[in-house]
This record gives C-alpha cells, sequence and structure tokens, in this order.
C-alpha cells in the first residue's frame, strides 16, 4: 500500500544496548548500601501509578509546569525562536511537548526513546494528531553519546527535558547529562528544561508521601516487578515506603526499609537485610534557580530565560550554548 506522506514520520534505530535488568538488580541488591535504579519504576503499572502520583493534591510538580509552560507559551516560543528542530530526550508518551506544538511549530519533532515498541506507537499517534508535524523518532539511549540521526544544518536545535527528570541525577552526573544534551543541540542550540525547586520541607515531604499512598505502591512496585520478572520472593507487608527531604543535600530520597531480619531469593542467590535496612530507590533534587543556572553554567549553557509558577514551586528555564568550546 502506498504511504500518503512518506516521510512526515520517520524512524531511525541506533540499537541501543538493553541493560540487563537481571543483572542491575543483583548487583543494586548485593551492594554494601543497596539500591534499586529508578529508571526501573516504570514498568506498566509503574507508569500507571506515577500518573495517579501526579493526579494527587500533594504532588505539585506535574500540574505547576504544565501551568508554567500553559501561562507563558507566547513568551516561551517567542524565546525559541522560529523553525527549530525540535528534540526530547526521554520523550516517554511526549504528552508535555504537545503544550508546545501548535505555537511553536518547529520544523521537526524528534522524540529519543530506549523502549523501541512504545516509542513508535506514541511518536505515530502524535504524527496522526499533528498532521502538518514531521516527526523523526530515534530509538537510542540519550545518556550515551548520543548523535543524532541525520546531519541538519541551518537550524536551531532545541532539546526538551521536562517533569525535572534532571533531579533524579546527583548534581555531578546532571553536568555530565546536561554536556551530553549540549553536544546534542550542537553551538548554537537551546534546552527548555523543568526543574523542582527547593522549598518549606513540609510541602516536598508530602509530595512524596500521598495520603492516597500512590507513591509507596509506586515504590514498593519495584519489589513487585523482581518478584514477577526474575521470580524473587519479596514480602510487601516486609519493607516499608521511605521518603523524606535531605535538607543537607537538597534531594528528596526513596527507600524501602526492612521491617524485620529477612532473607530474599532471587534464583540461586540469596539476599539478606537486616531489620531497618534501607533499600535506596531513588533522588529527586530541589534546587534554586541560582544554583541550577551555576550547573548549566559548568556544563557550557547560558541561561536565557527562566519562568515560575506564582509561588515558586517550580522552574522553567531557557538554556543556550555557551559557544564553542565553552
Ligand atoms: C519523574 C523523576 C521527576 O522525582 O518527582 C514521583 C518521580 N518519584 N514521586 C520525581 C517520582 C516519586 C519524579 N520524576
Amino acid at each position: 500500500m502506498p504511504d500518503k506522506q512518506p516521510q512526515r514520520y520517520q524512524f531511525f534505530d541506533q540499537h541501543p544496548e538493553i541493560a540487563d535488568f537481571r543483572e542491575d538488580i543483583i548487583r543494586g541488591l548485593s551492594a554494601p548500601e543497596p539500591y534499586i535504579l529508578p529508571k526501573y519504576f516504570y514498568d506498566e503499572t509503574g507508569s500507571r501509578l506515577f500518573e495517579d502520583i501526579c493526579n494527587t493534591q500533594e504532588y505539585y510538580p506535574t500540574r505547576t509546569e504544565v501551568s508554567i509552560i500553559r501561562n507563558n507559551i507566547d513568551d516561551i516560543v517567542n524565546t525559541l525562536g522560529k523553525d527549530c528542530l525540535l528534540i526530547e530526550p526521554g520523550s516517554g508518551d511526549s504528552y508535555k511537548v504537545r503544550l508546545l506544538l501548535d505555537a511553536l511549530r518547529p520544523v521537526a519533532y524528534l522524540p529519543i526513546d530506549i523502549s523501541r515498541r512504545y516509542l513508535q506507537d506514541e511518536a505515530q499517534k502524535l504524527a496522526a494528531e499533528f498532521t502538518w508535524l514531521n516527526v523523526h523518532a530515534v530509538c537510542a539511549d540519550f545518556t550515551g553519546n548520543l548523535e543524532l540521526p541525520y546531519h541538519v544544518e541551518a537550524v536551531n536545535k532545541v532539546a526538551f527535558f521536562p517533569g525535572s527528570t534532571i533531579g533524579n541525577f546527583l548534581p555531578q552526573q546532571a553536568v555530565t547529562v546536561l554536556r551530553e544534551i549540549r553536544m546534542m543541540v550542537g553551538d548554537d542550540g537551546g534546552l527548555l528544561i523543568g526543574v523542582d525547586l527547593q522549598k518549606e520541607s513540609a510541602i516536598l515531604n508530602a509530595a512524596y508521601n500521598d495520603r492516597e499512598g500512590f507513591t509507596e505502591q509506586f515504590n514498593k512496585n519495584l519489589l513487585l516487578r523482581i518478584n514477577r520478572e526474575l521470580g524473587a520472593d519479596f514480602d510487601l507487608e516486609q519493607f516499608e515506603h521511605l521518603a523524606f527531604f535531605n535538607k543537607e543535600k537538597h534531594r528528596i530520597e526513596m527507600h524501602l526499609v526492612s521491617r524485620q531480619d529477612q532473607h530474599i531469593s532471587i534464583g540461586d542467590q540469596v539476599f539478606k537485610f537486616e531489620k531497618g535496612q534501607r533499600i535506596h530507590t531513588e533522588y529527586s533534587h530541589k534546587y534554586t534557580v541560582e544554583h541550577f543556572q551555576q550547573l548549566a553554567r559548568e556544563a557550557g549553557f547560558n541561561s536565557v530565560k527562566t519562568w515560575l509558577d506564582e509561588e515558586r514551586l517550580f522552574s522553567v528555564h531557557y538554556l543556550q550554548v555557551a559557544g564553542p568550546g565553552a
């Protein structure tokens, strides 16, 4: 069957190496301070639970970021400029980019995701919904040395990195991620990024301890996933959800705390947890506008403009590459 618009949707496969779930879990649980990488939250159940979290009263980041973008859309679009190539590392369901597309009218949208089928589905849905939009989906690991699938000159490349995903990384790792994005967008490129802000501990603690218990389920879903996919025997009742704001390190820390001395087996491997011992599952760093701008500078970006909500809960920054060699 002839394709009606052969070049509007394109798919580029960079064949990313898929991390080995079993290997990562066993390595993490064997460490002196056991951990599970936060990227493993997002299986189907976890992604659904994250949506539930976003709809709670307590979890302000998503709705605040959305309202900042909506309320400032004209200014954002003017600041990014015309005819940009819009690149989204870790695009997922491309939900937030929908807020930009009609106003921004990019030359093309390049969603980048490691999950091949999901990326193809979501990118094709987007292309069907925005009938004028060029969608060039790239299956790749954006935390590797990512190269764009084709050589684009004379367009302004802008990356979009919403949701305070950058907060999951330690500050020095965040600089590395920003540098990778800087390389990706090139010398005249830009970055529109959402960053959660420091605020009263009570607000932060509540956001990660919602009364309906979605964050707790989200955290414990890691254990369910390990049980299901690796045949482990975690008893969810024997682990407690712990999330708190660490004031010194300016971050939410999430852990699963063992309620008793216990042994867990995964295949032929046995892991011993003492009562009170923690499995670390996530950091979510909170920045001041100034501290984030400093990180961005370390990565070779200058701050062009920052948008906040009235309560200064969340920030959206437009950064521009500081120039070659910066
Ligand atoms: C998607 C990483 C930005 O850190 O707030 C929400 C994930 N964890 N509740 C965050 C999360 C617990 C979220 N990020």
